[in-house]
């Protein structure tokens, strides 16, 4: 990502340069959502007063953190491939080698708990995401010999390492932005771990959330994707004590000088109410884009996997929605070979597709996790079903990503631009509907918002030119 160059906040001006002076280094590889994402900031952000300086070279660090996901099996079987790959290079130290210290955090450190220390011994430090803000103390524990798992559940401590009114990430990284609104979910979808892994639904207040969007925003950010594995769920404390949802949340969030759009993620269908819809019509920089994901087209397999709406219900809503924002671009995960999935089931999803029209979306084979009720059920689907469904599935919504990108080409719109492209003279940026595009644009245009006309489509992004305008020199 690109540094702002003014990164700095009330919290920690120059948490890098204390870190410099005592020269350690952290290495923190991460998986699974945004969320994790998010957390990775965060943890970089706590460990810079301790001396830690962020590292991108795994050889040079003092401390390694996998931040995991355990989603699905194979998001969880990766991390102990890479506990392996970091063995190695921490052996190849030779007497330096015990300097480096291992630690492994995110949903499969809650999941699996002191399992990872019993398969893999080189593992110093096992910590869950209701632990980061202890994450100094747990690492002295570290550094005077012990191996320390730390998984517990204190649901009320979740967010207390946010003082309030202060800002949980003190740095921006770059012109995009995500800000953690809600963590946890109470749905118990009968396939997820999440409401196992992340806890009950907690929500941050809302002046800590505007407090946090402004020091971004005076950071240089320009956009800020509000993050919660429920996020539409929000209902945080608001000054006058009462609860807030999440449509006047970013009513709050628009007023900030400075901040040009604004998105959230991941949403779920029975909690998208009247004053978030609205918030789609109403808020010029709530972008036109929503990832509201289903699962599944059919009603047998939506009550199976405890999902409490009909494909009924979501068609209307989306119709809804629509109506507020013609323009809307839609997003969606799929779950294809639920147990007891039958051909006419998974016809019920393609036929869904269709009927909605997805501008882009995420599909997955259905994956067992251990302790969620569907990983017993007895009608799993065989493998080379769920592979041939996904196949299938993966055409259709590929085929509707290119039929929308395709739409917009000769249109006008502004993007921000958020990095250098691929190639010299190229920037890249993001489009309104959270496409991919690149354009021939100056260096200096990095951080902007620009109007393009779009050229053309290569596979799952656009190209554009920079339409000429009195600022388009402008800084
Ligand atoms: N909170 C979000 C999603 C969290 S997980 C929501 O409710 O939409 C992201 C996606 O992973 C899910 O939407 C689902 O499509 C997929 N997923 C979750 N558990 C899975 C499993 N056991 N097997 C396959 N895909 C799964
Ligand atoms: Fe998982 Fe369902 Fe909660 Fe989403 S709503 S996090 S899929 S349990
Ligand atoms: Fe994975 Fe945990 Fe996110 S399981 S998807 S990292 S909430």
């Amino acid at each position: 990502m690109v540094e702002t160059g003014t990164n700095q906040t009330e919290i920690n001006p120059h948490p890098e340069a204390d870190a410099t002076a005592r020269g350690k280094k952290v290495f923190i590889k991460t998986y699974g959502c945004q969320m994790n994402v998010y957390d990775s900031t965060r943890m970089t952000d706590a460990l810079a007063p301790e001396g830690y300086a962020e590292t991108t070279k795994l050889e040079e660090a003092d401390l390694v953190i996998l931040n995991t996901c355990h989603i699905r099996e194979k998001a969880a079987e990766k991390v102990y491939s890479e506990i392996g790959r970091i063995r190695k290079i921490r052996d190849a130290r030779g007497a330096d080698a015990k300097v480096m210290k291992i630690g492994v955090a995110g949903c499969v450190a809650q999941a699996e708990g002191e399992e990872i220390m019993r398969r893999a011994p080189v593992v110093d430090l096992v910590f869950g995401p209701q632990s980061y803000h202890r994450l100094p103390g747990l690492l002295k524990q570290v550094e005077a010999g012990h191996s320390v798992v730390e998984t517990e559940f204190p649901e009320e401590d979740k967010f207390k390492h946010l003082p309030a009114a202060k800002p949980a990430v003190t740095r921006a990284r770059g012109f995009t932005a995500f800000l953690t609104v809600q963590e946890g979910c109470d749905k118990f979808c009968t396939f997820c771990v999440v409401p196992y892994t992340r806890g009950a639904e907690v929500s941050r207040p809302v002046a800590d959330i505007v407090a946090e969007a402004r020091a971004l925003v005076a950071a240089g950010v320009k956009e800020i994707t509000l993050l919660g594995q429920n996020v539409n769920a929000y209902h945080g404390k608001a000054a006058d004590g009462s609860s807030q949802g999440l449509g006047r949340l970013l009513q709050e969030l628009a007023v900030i000088d400075g901040l040009a759009r604004l998105r959230y993620t991941t949403s779920h269908p029975r909690d998208m109410d009247e004053s978030l819809i609205a918030a789609h019509r109403d808020i010029a920089c709530v972008m036109p884009y929503l990832h509201l994901p289903i699962q599944s087209g059919s009603d047998r397999m939506l009550a199976a996997m405890n999902r409490r709406h009909t494909r009924r219900d979501y068609v209307e809503l989306i119709g809804k929605i629509r109506a507020a924002r013609p323009d809307l671009a839609l997003s969606g995960d799929f779950i294809v070979g639920f147990p007891g999935e039958t051909e006419a089931d998974f016809e019920d999803t393609l036929s869904l597709i269709r009927e909605i029209g997805y501008a882009q979306a995420y599909s997955f084979k259905y994956s067992p996790r251990p302790g969620t009720p569907a990983a017993g059920h007895d009608e799993q689907v065989p493998e080379d079903v769920k592979s041939a469904r996904l196949q299938r599935l993966q055409a259709l919504l590929n085929d509707q990503q290119i039929a929308f990108n395709a739409s917009k080409v000769g249109s006008t719109m502004e993007i921000l631009l958020e990095r250098k492209g691929r190639e010299p003279g190229q920037l890249g940026g993001r489009s309104p509907w959270l496409q991919p595009v690149h354009v021939m644009a100056s260096d200096q245009l990095i951080g902007t918002l620009q109007p393009v006309r779009i050229t053309g489509i290569t596979k799952f992004s656009l190209s554009a030119e920079l339409i000429a305008s009195p600022n388009a020199s402008a800084a």
